[in-house]
């Protein structure tokens, strides 16, 4: 995406194919910062600490740390044994968005089939490069599929302003280009269709009202940012035409692990009978998991981060402490919305209802290994 003129990712490789280069997420919006990622550990560290979130973008950054272990090996033949613990600690950063394991896996599947290292190397940079594209393109072609839904909600409305409603960040600062949810707002954009959106601030680390709000402020796209609880209300009085959220899982009957706090907006949304969409990419799907609510593994992160808020003071990013110091907190940081509350997926092979059936309709080869 073009920011103040200038193309950029949030992720690339520099050019003398030694460091990985990453936007400090934690920063932004009031600082720009770019970090250096040169061992798995820096990966691991970054992913932990949510430098690089959102799951295709945690997808692609595993990958990357990959190519790392490849690159800095401590063993000139770059072992198979070695690369599969480095591969171990990578999976094990974050549990919750699939697209991390689905990526290591893909670039280790190929490594291990040769037995030179330079060739494991540069197989692992291949593959890492082939992901980051491969999820540039999805999101684009998530976007085309997305623009007829809210193309129908102009035509019906008359060219009025279509309210669109988004929780978190799954932008393109979460997934190289476009983004999953945001990707059909940018193809709405630049088609002239008149549109709003309502960022959800999302709390506790406000991925909405910092990076949403960023992204769409940067691009030109008219955006109000809210509270998390204000969903319900701005349904209730017709001022939502429209949800559409990102996914960190989904299993292949439908149901959706994202940010916590989603599920009570696909409750809201259908009892307003509001269409409740999810964008996402194939790696997003788990192909091997039945009940979200019962299966997906639900990232616990530090009460810190529910007790302080960070924020822009005097010019410099603080914390503040926001609940008395000794209250216990509980930072929940993903929910499932069952399949039941979603009125459709946006894939980039097309949309789809949210059931078994439609969603192995959309990809027939998945069903070989369910
Ligand atoms: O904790 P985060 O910021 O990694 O959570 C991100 C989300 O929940 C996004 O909505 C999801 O990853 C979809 S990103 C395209």
């Amino acid at each position: 995406m073009k920011i103040d003129g200038k193309a950029l990712r949030p992720i690339w490789l520099d050019s003398d194919l030694n460091v990985v280069k990453i936007i400090d997420q934690r920063r932004l919006p009031h600082e720009f910062v770019i970090a250096d990622l040169e061992t798995v550990d820096d990966v691991i560290a970054a992913i932990k600490e949510m430098y690089v979130r959102g799951a295709p973008l945690i997808g692609v950054t595993a990958a990357y740390g990959v190519y790392l272990a490849a690159l800095n090996s401590p063993v000139k033949t770059v072992g198979n044994n070695y690369l599969i613990e480095e591969c171990k600690r990578l999976k094990a950063a974050r549990p919750t968005a699939v697209n991390l394991a689905w990526a290591v896996n893909k670039v280790l599947s190929e490594v291990l089939t040769l037995n030179n290292a330079s060739k494991k190397i540069s197989m692992a940079r291949k593959e890492a490069e082939k992901i980051a594209e491969a999820e540039a393109e999805n999101c684009r072609k998530i976007g085309e599929h997305g623009l007829s839904l809210i193309h129908e909600i102009s035509r019906k409305k008359q060219g009025d302003t279509v309210n669109l409603l988004t929780h978190c960040n799954a932008g393109w600062l979460a997934c190289i280009e476009y983004g999953t949810a945001t990707a059909p707002i940018y193809a709405a954009f630049n088609n002239g269709i008149d549109i709003h959106v309502w960022v959800d601030e999302t709390r506790p680390l406000n991925q909405g009202a910092r990076l949403t709000a960023w992204e769409l402020g940067k691009h030109g796209v008219k955006h109000t940012v809210i509270t998390d609880n204000a969903g319900g209300h701005l349904m209730q009085h017709g001022m939502v035409d429209m949800v559409i959220v990102g996914t960190d899982r989904t299993t292949f009957t439908g149901d959706v692990a994202n940010k916590i706090g989603t599920y009570l907006k696909a409750l809201a949304a259908r009892d307003n009978n509001i269409p409740f969409y999810v964008a996402l990419p194939s790696s997003t799907f788990d192909w091997k998991i039945k009940d979200g609510i019962k299966e997906i593994p639900i990232e616990e992160r530090d009460p810190d981060e529910i007790r302080y808020v960070q924020g822009l003071d005097r010019g410099t990013i603080r914390s503040v402490l926001i609940s008395p110091k000794e209250s216990p907190a509980a930072n929940f940081a993903f929910d499932v919305t069952p399949a039941r509350l979603v009125t459709g997926f946006i894939t980039e092979r097309g949309v789809c209802k949210a059931s078994e059936k439609d969603i192995l309709g959309l990809f027939p080869e998945k069903k070989v290994s369910i």
